[in-house]
């Protein structure tokens, strides 16, 4: 028997103890944990984190702070019916009455024997809802995450920027997460913070990081991996951590890797493929894919069909993401390799495409990205390169069954 079952070293959903991996920062040439505890301790100060999507931002704040001084919210909790204060005081488990509510017994006596012009004056001791927030989370040494801070409601944003700026004043310790272009100004862009914020910018992972993942949680579970398949599952995982955990996960559980103790190397490239395979089934982009391929509507016409070199046979939409999804993976393509891979595809092909009509035909998928919802938004065409937003979409591409 192994000491530890995959599903406890491989963990794709949740904070993965034994295969965390750290990473130096290449802006600071530090660990981003050092660095964000470093951010933490800056008081005065907010954090800001942006990266890019399952790049392991709150992974990250979980490795540094401790998990009873997380105080966590979703930009999606903040609601317009309710103060950010009552907000966050509810989900630490604190009630707060109303926006003045009394330090103690003794100065509410006070101020019931006093005249109106010095009450005013003795309400100033008054804590109100937000201060005694503030206090709580101070005296108990807590952080506040707002994680998915693009989740927030725009009108919002600058009203929580607002309150977040008064309050680190006060020495409030407050992280707040969000995805890079993503509703960032409320915070970087704004003003009124500038000069008091900690940056933190969370690069997408790189191969070497990306197969520590994997010689760490196998070498935990007592199994060799060829080096040669370690480069592979990092290539294939592009640069994302959660999906070389969960490619991980299913090379274990297809091989029975828990239950079969005999099983001390990996070797065969095939096993690998199995689990590329299973691992898609739990992806969400089979409509993506199915809506990308039909291409813009023809209202009737029949589109023009290659033959490709296997003798099946495809229109120019269908070509797009076969090209996308050839090897090598890779996270951007510029045009020329683009119409390389088409070449390749079409083999003898007479008439293939030439740059211009791939360059439309990526234009137009594109308008089907923009005009449907956050799923779509899968790649972006930006000056003869097109760049996969989402390495999950084209893992998904390459090992898919959609066709
Ligand atoms: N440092 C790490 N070492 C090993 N695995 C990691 C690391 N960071 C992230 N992962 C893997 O990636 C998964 C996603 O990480 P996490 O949820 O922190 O990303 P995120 O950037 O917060 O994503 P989102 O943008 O969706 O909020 C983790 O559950 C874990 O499997
Ligand atoms: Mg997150």
């Amino acid at each position: 028997m192994r000491t530890l079952r995959s599903n406890e070293v491989f963990k794709p959903g949740a904070f993965p103890e034994h295969t965390y991996i750290s990473r130096v920062s290449p802006e600071f040439s530090y660990t981003y944990e050092f660095r964000l505890s470093q951010a933490l301790n800056t008081t005065g100060f907010l954090t800001s984190v942006i990266g890019p999507s399952k790049t392991g931002k709150t992974v990250l704040c979980e490795k540094v702070i401790e998990w009873d001084r997380i105080v966590s919210l979703s930009g999606s909790d903040f609601k317009n019916s309710q103060s950010f204060w009552t907000t966050v005081a509810n989900k630490a488990g604190l009630s707060i009455e109303g926006e003045q509510t009394q330090i103690s017994s003794i100065a509410g006596e006070r101020v019931a024997g006093v005249t109106e012009s010095k009450a005013s004056s003795v309400k100033e001791k008054f804590l109100t809802g937000k201060d005694q927030v503030i206090e709580y989370f101070k005296e108990n040494k807590l952080v506040l995450i707002l994680d998915d801070f693009h989740y927030a409601p725009n009108e919002l944003q600058l009203e929580i920027a607002q309150q977040l700026k008064d309050a680190i004043r006060k020495e409030f310790t407050s992280i707040v997460i969000s995805l890079p272009h993503r509703a960032d100004d409320a915070i970087r862009k704004n003003p009124d913070l500038s000069g008091r914020l900690s940056l933190i910018n969370i690069e997408p992972w790189q191969t070497d990081a990306l197969e520590k993942i994997a010689v760490t949680g196998f070498n935990a579970l007592g199994v060799k991996v060829n080096p040669s398949l370690v480069e592979v599952l990092a290539a294939e995982s592009l640069t994302s951590p959660q999906l070389m955990q969960s490619i991980c996960l299913n090379l274990c559980l297809l091989l029975d890797i828990d239950n079969d103790a005999k099983i001390k190397e990996i070797t065969e490239q095939n096993d690998l493929i199995n689990a590329f395979k299973a691992t898609t089934t739990n992806l969400p982009y089979k409509d993506v894919v199915k809506r990308l391929r039909s291409g813009p509507y023809t209202r009737g016409q029949k589109r023009k069909t290659f033959t490709l070199s296997d003798g099946t046979k495809s229109d120019i939409y269908d070509l797009l993401l076969k090209a996308i999804a050839l090897d090598p993976p890779t996270t951007f393509i510029r045009l020329d390799e683009l119409k390389e891979r088409f070449d390749q595809i079409l083999g003898d092909t007479p008439s293939k495409p030439d740059r211009n009509k791939i360059k439309s035909t990526i234009e137009q998928t594109q308008t089907i990205i923009n005009t449907n919802g956050s799923i779509y938004q899968v790649f972006e065409w930006k000056d003869d390169v097109l760049y996969i937003l989402e390495p999950l979409f084209l893992f998904y591409l390459r090992w898919g069954t959609h066709n």
